[in-house]
């Protein structure tokens, strides 16, 4: 290959169907792609798009055949809910399954390549994007980043039903400051391994294929140049063998960084620190040639990079035929499987969190006679797919079940279903609630669907308030006026702040944003054809003077406590320092009770495998899932260790009245952290353990001691 072969390998265009940063219009692209000047596209979607684009690149000199990438999120035909809510789910299979799925279609459709899944810790729930995150935690976050990469790859790459994935965005985008898109995040090398790291390190280990770099600098240095992470940690210690992508133009904002003069000296921080794909910046394609000439550059870094790039090519089986993600029945097929419906609606039955149910008000009885169902979200169509959706050329995008349509179908004409909008999502308008009011008045029941609007999160959609808009919540304080139950279904890609609604509502769905099934589901839950298990990945603040907010925090030298003297803890004096709902919190239809917890020994050495059990049983009327969660607080460390940190967890079903005893093994693992040396390791002492059904609802305790 030429020296401009190679670099054209490097450089990756958006095609014309969407942008999500700003395209540089350029009517010679085809000719590029001729002169083998391109080595990947994205946003290209479809086996024709594809296809015709891959015949160009099959008239190049070296013939080699295009990536096709795509933000294939939370689905590509069929969405299934934002990622955030299917962390709720905990089950890592759903997961799993919902990525292959997510992949088969893709694949179908000639794409080659997800950028997904976002595996940033997210403690900040102004940050738009925590909606395309599992959550605030370190250890369900590397689980679910496991599952995902599995999900998506399959079984290897190379098989026409699976993508390549990405993690992203390397590295701790998720902390930027005050939860603004974009900005730098100042961090501990400590707090980096500790929190940030594992959830990339564990998609490594999965296999994952490809990395993308954050837009965000790190400490001062741009995450694009940042040879630390990428060439030190990345495909250093770690032993990466796959490829980095920039994120969209990242190469080229590192002059507005101000780390670099110009262009020429961003391809040079860039491909030094080891990013190999430049996206959209046309740095790599403008500069590294001339690196090379003036000697800056040595062909060797070019070399890596290109392999890198042609390795993944060859293990897709680009190289033995260029087109074979490009088949139109595949295509037709994998976009019309009625299998998929169903697995979506299994999986958004599983992503919705009861946080309320006084009374047990829910679930509703399907003899109910008259159900009014109100709010500016009933009838919304679009609104459910959320942030970060597939517009598949030639599909109805409104190929959704609306809420409305759900529980349409699920009661059929059993009852009677009101409608009234009431309010928008957004605005002060207030002409609708009479009507609303007046409906609420003829039913015996009534549901209010609101939330935020489907934009309102995602990329570049951070927010300083993150109430619920508008006079939604003044229309629910008119509807709890008529004195009928009021069941509230909040949707959002976000933790919202939502006092009024938490403190007077007697039911309350969080159902964030459900994809395809979202109506289906919502009414399985809603009429108890699902019992509901989710549990929250992310902590609720009362108020975003709170935020950021962790359940996994630091004690100070003045803990937290109830104590009216603001001298003895660290507080506010005007905010509770408590979270509205804590992490791991969701409740069931059901009960459980959780009992004889049993540990192996009370001392174990590093080599030992503690053996612990623990008996849970449905104590109410319903059959149901709980999630049991172990924490566990190392009492005194040489770094202060977290009130309290997540090691495992179990998501098991019981019948009404049925009981099992659960295990889990703690290992050396589960008590190990960075020291002041940057080294993993387990000191030893004491520790607590705890089993519980969120991180505050801590059921029973046990205490053990690490020996020596
Ligand atoms: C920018 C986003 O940060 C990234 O996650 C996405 O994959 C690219 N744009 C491509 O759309």
């Amino acid at each position: 290959m030429t020296l401009e072969e190679k670099i054209g390998q490097l450089n990756q265009y958006s095609d014309d169907w969407s942008a999500t940063g700003p395209v540089t219009v350029d009517n010679a692209k085809a000719t590029q792609i001729k002169n083998g000047q391109v080595g990947s596209l994205l946003n290209c979607i479809g086996v024709e798009r594809t296809a015709s684009w891959q015949k160009i690149a099959m008239q190049s000199r070296m013939k080699i055949p295009l990536l096709f990438g795509q933000d294939v999120i939370h689905g590509f035909k069929t969405t299934f809910p934002i990622p955030l809510a299917e962390a709720c789910s905990w089950d890592l299979e759903a997961i799993k399954l919902s990525a292959q799925v997510a992949a088969n279609e893709a694949s179908a459709s000639g794409i080659h390549w997800t950028f997904a899944p976002m595996v940033d810790i997210a403690r900040d729930p102004r940050w738009g994007r925590v909606m395309e995150g599992a959550g605030e935690d370190t250890y369900l976050g590397s689980l679910i980043a496991k599952a995902k990469v599995e999900g998506f790859q399959g079984e290897k790459l190379g098989s026409t039903n699976s993508v390549m994935a990405c993690a992203k965005h390397f590295a701790a985008y998720g902390a930027a400051i005050g939860g603004r898109d974009y900005n730098s995040v100042d961090m501990s090398e400590r707090m980096l391994w500790e929190t940030y790291l594992p959830p990339f390190k564990a998609a490594v280990d999965a296999g994952v294929a490809t990395f993308m770099n954050s837009f965000n600098d790190i400490n001062g240095v741009p995450a694009t140049g940042n040879k630390y992470l990428q060439r030190e940690i990345l495909k250093g210690k770690w032993g990466f063998t796959g490829f980095v992508v920039s994120d969209w133009g990242s190469i080229g904002e590192m002059i507005n960084h101000g780390n670099v003069k110009d262009g020429y000296e961003a391809a040079l921080s860039a491909i030094t620190a080891g990013s190999d794909m430049d996206m959209e910046s046309r740095c790599y394609k403008n500069n590294l040639a001339k690196l090379v000439a003036d000697n800056k550059v040595q062909v060797a870094l070019i070399d890596d990079a290109v392999m890198r790039i042609l390795l993944k090519k060859f293990e897709l089986g680009l190289f033995d035929d260029p087109y074979r993600f490009c088949n139109p029945d595949r295509q037709q097929k994998a976009l019309n499987n009625p299998e998929h419906t169903k697995i979506a609606r299994e999986v958004a039955s599983k992503s919705i969190v009861l946080l309320k149910n006084e009374n047990h008000l829910l679930p509703l009885s399907k003899t109910t006679k008259t159900i009014a169902f109100i709010g500016p979200l009933v009838k919304a169509v679009k609104q459910n797919k959320g942030f970060w959706d597939v517009e598949v050329p030639g599909v109805d995008s409104n190929f959704i079940v609306s809420q409305w349509e759900g529980i349409e179908n699920k009661i059929g004409s059993t009852a009677k279903l009101l409608y009234a909008k009431g309010c928008e999502i957004e605005g002060s308008n207030r002409a609708g609630f009479a009507e609303a009011v007046n409906i609420a008045k003829q039913a015996d029941v009534v549901i209010l669907s609101i939330g935020e609007r489907r934009d309102l999160s995602g990329e570049a959609k951070s927010r300083s308030n993150i109430n619920i808009p508008g006079v939604q919540e003044d229309l629910l304080k008119e509807l709890l006026a008529t004195g009928k139950p009021v069941v509230v279904l909040i949707n959002a890609g976000r933790p919202l702040v939502f006092n009024y609604t938490a403190d007077n509502a007697p039911a309350i769905l969080y159902t964030w944003w459900l994809g395809s099934e979202a109506g289906n589901a919502i009414a399985n839950v809603l009429f108890g054809d699902y019992n509901p298990s989710a549990k929250l990945p992310i902590t609720f603040p009362r108020s975003v003077g709170q935020i950021p907010m962790y359940y996994n925090h630091f004690n100070t030298g003045r803990p937290a406590k109830n104590d009216d003297n603001h001298f003895n803890k660290s507080s506010y004096i005007d905010e509770s320092i408590f979270p509205k709902y804590a992490f791991g919190y969701g409740l069931s239809y059901t009960t459980f009770a959780y009992s004889d917890l049993k540990i192996g020994s009370t001392k174990m050495s590093k080599k030992d495998q503690l053996q612990v059990s623990v008996t849970i049983s449905n104590t109410g009327k319903y059959d149901g899932e709980e999630i049991v969660q172990l924490y566990l607080r190392d009492k005194v460390g040489s770094i202060i260790r977290p009130v309290k940190e997540l090691k495992d967890f179990k998501k098991i079903h019981l019948k009404a009245g049925e009981s099992k005893m659960i295990s889990f093994v703690i290992n050396v693992e589960k008590l190990s952290f960075y020291n002041q040396n940057l080294e993993w390791v387990a000191e030893p002492g004491e520790f607590e353990l705890m089993i519980g059904a969120s991180s505050e609802d801590i059921r029973l305790k046990a205490g053990f001691e690490l020996v020596d």
